[in-house]
């Protein structure tokens, strides 16, 4: 493969990087799309959701109450309810994370002003009200048309607090659990498809082995019953990161009770997480750095899923990387314990070639949940009291919808290299989907800060007539939406792609996400 070699100078101010560009080589990046071979569907899943009572997520970014002087639906904010549905959230895990092995259902049903107070211990030592509890969770989920995920709390819980929390939520009985829901307003059981038993037991969820946590999900997982017509998905606590042997010995111990085995990575920008690296300060180091280590999710996937393939050849069993995304030090001068962080251009890059690992990946990857869905981490929307924006992550969301259940193409791509200091990425990311109207969408991005990059596609088995794109970037890498600029990340109509006699070439701008539909 002939290389570019890019000599980059740091110090001239983080906005932008003053690169010194030595082309070696030019370089011809091709791209073959395999529209004769589709045969695995891109779950929508894969476009999942996380909220946690962390911060802001679920207080002042979701749930303001009911007589709030922000505009809202049962004292859910209808502002963020409208934009998130324009991302088709297609499934939303809750209450945590941390928070889920520390959270007691009962505390977060009944009269809000009866429900008690206790303290959040993992994010900041704040009082935690209860009054976004189990029905304004379905309320929620209902408003965005999502599938709920309920995690349920396997480190400081019960299995009979989780047998009767299944019961209230999904049993159409006259048993006491239903009754108790009835009284609490809602006579229709509602459909719970996911349970998550546990959360990061190998960590803040409880410091287990996989050997004894493999036998409290046994435990757990039988008592997750199937009331009244209702089917529950479980999912077993999978590993963090590249522990392979948490996979080996869950799926060796307790495979053939689990539907999903989760997985959690996050991308810290400069590898240490004492001092992870600003979100909007950052120069190439940790530009370069945050890009090779979302990337690591492609080896992450396909290791858990060769270790998931010797307990479960035909595949039954799903991946779901229910926490992901990038996680940099909060924005100065707020809670540490809020994880509220700023998003930029380099968040929508980590975004677009994450969900294009997955969508490649699909058939072992069959959900996935990026963490949080509003002003925590790599967030969708950003809230100021009344006000809301939407981050570049938001836009790649939105813009890669066309994936959601369409059935993945093949590709193989041969591209240049994005060198920094010796370390080297590919250059471009790439993922296709034929939906089921036939058209053919390619969702590319151009990783490089700097240079555009030329394609050639080729597409065989299928013909290209007529192109349509669309394209996120910005002006800098760090670029990023504010409260007094919320446009200045947005997408754009794109057409710098061409059909031509077998595919299409196409000119991505450097640091890009582009969409095009293939008609
Ligand atoms: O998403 C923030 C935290 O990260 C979650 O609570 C936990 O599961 C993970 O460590």
């Amino acid at each position: 493969m002939k290389k570019t070699i890019t000599l980059c100078i740091l110090g001239l101010g983080v906005w932008g990087f003053a690169a010194l560009t030595a082309v070696a080589q030019p370089t011809t990046n091709r791209l073959v799309i395999h529209a004769d071979q589709g045969r695995y569907t891109i779950s929508r899943m894969i476009y999942g959701h996380f909220a946690e009572h962390l911060g802001r997520c679920i207080y002042e970014g979701i749930w303001v109450g009911e007589d709030s002087p922000i505009p809202n639906t049962r004292g859910i904010r209808n502002d963020v309810v409208e934009a998130l549905r324009r991302i088709k959230v297609p499934v939303l895990r809750w209450p945590g994370g941390c928070f889920a092995d520390e959270y007691h259902w009962k505390d977060g049903v009944g009269p809000r002003h009866e429900r008690p107070a206790r303290i959040n211990t993992h994010w900041g030592g704040v009082i935690e009200n209860n009054h976004f509890g189990t029905h304004e969770f379905f309320d929620l989920c209902e408003q965005l048309g999502a599938e709920p995920y309920v995690a349920v709390n396997v480190g400081s819980g019960t299995v009979q607090e989780m047998m009767e929390w299944i019961e209230y939520i999904t049993s159409d009985s006259r048993s006491a659990m239903a009754e108790w829901r009835r009284k609490n307003g809602r006579q229709a059981p509602w459909r719970l498809p996911y349970v998550g038993i546990g959360n990061e037991s190998w960590g803040c969820g409880g410091n287990m082995t996989p050997e004894y946590y493999s036998d409290l999900y046994r435990q757990f997982s039988t008592f997750v019953k199937n009331f009244s017509g209702n089917r529950i998905y479980k999912i077993a606590c999978g590993a963090n990161g590249a522990d392979y042997r948490w996979t080996e010995v869950v799926m060796q111990r307790a495979g053939r009770h689990l539907d999903g085995i989760s997985l959690h990575h996050y991308t810290i920008p400069t590898g240490d997480w004492g001092r992870k690296g600003s979100a909007t300060r950052f120069g190439e180091d940790q530009y370069h750095g945050a890009l090779r280590r979302a990337l690591e999710m492609e080896t992450l996937v396909r290791r858990h899923g060769e270790i998931m393939d010797r307990y479960d050849p035909q595949k039954r069993v799903g991946l779901i990387v229910d926490e992901w995304g990038i996680w940099t030090d909060v924005e100065p001068g707020t809670n540490p314990g809020f994880l509220y962080q700023q998003n930029s251009m380099r968040d929508a890059l980590i975004a677009g070639l994450t969900l294009n690992i997955f969508n490649r990946h699909c058939d072992r990857v069959r959900m996935a949940n990026i963490a949080q869905m509003v002003n925590v981490l790599q967030a969708m929307i950003l809230t100021d009291g009344e006000k809301m924006i939407l981050t570049p992550t938001y836009h790649v969301f939105e813009m890669y919808t066309v994936h959601h259940d369409a059935t993945l193409l093949p590709t193989d791509l041969t591209c240049a290299d994005y060198t920094f200091q010796g370390q080297s990425i590919p250059g471009l990311s790439v993922s296709a989907s034929r939906n089921r109207e036939g058209v053919i969408h390619v969702s590319l991005c151009n990783l490089h800060p700097e240079q555009p990059a030329e394609l050639q596609a080729e597409l065989q088995g299928a013909r290209v007539n007529r192109i349509q794109g669309r394209l996120l970037t910005a002006d800098s890498v760090q670029a990023h939406n504010t409260f007094d600029r919320p446009d200045r990340v947005r997408p754009v109509a794109f057409d710098g792609a061409q059909p031509t006699e077998r595919g299409f070439r196409v000119t991505l701008p450097p640091r890009s996400v582009v969409v095009l539909a293939l008609q």
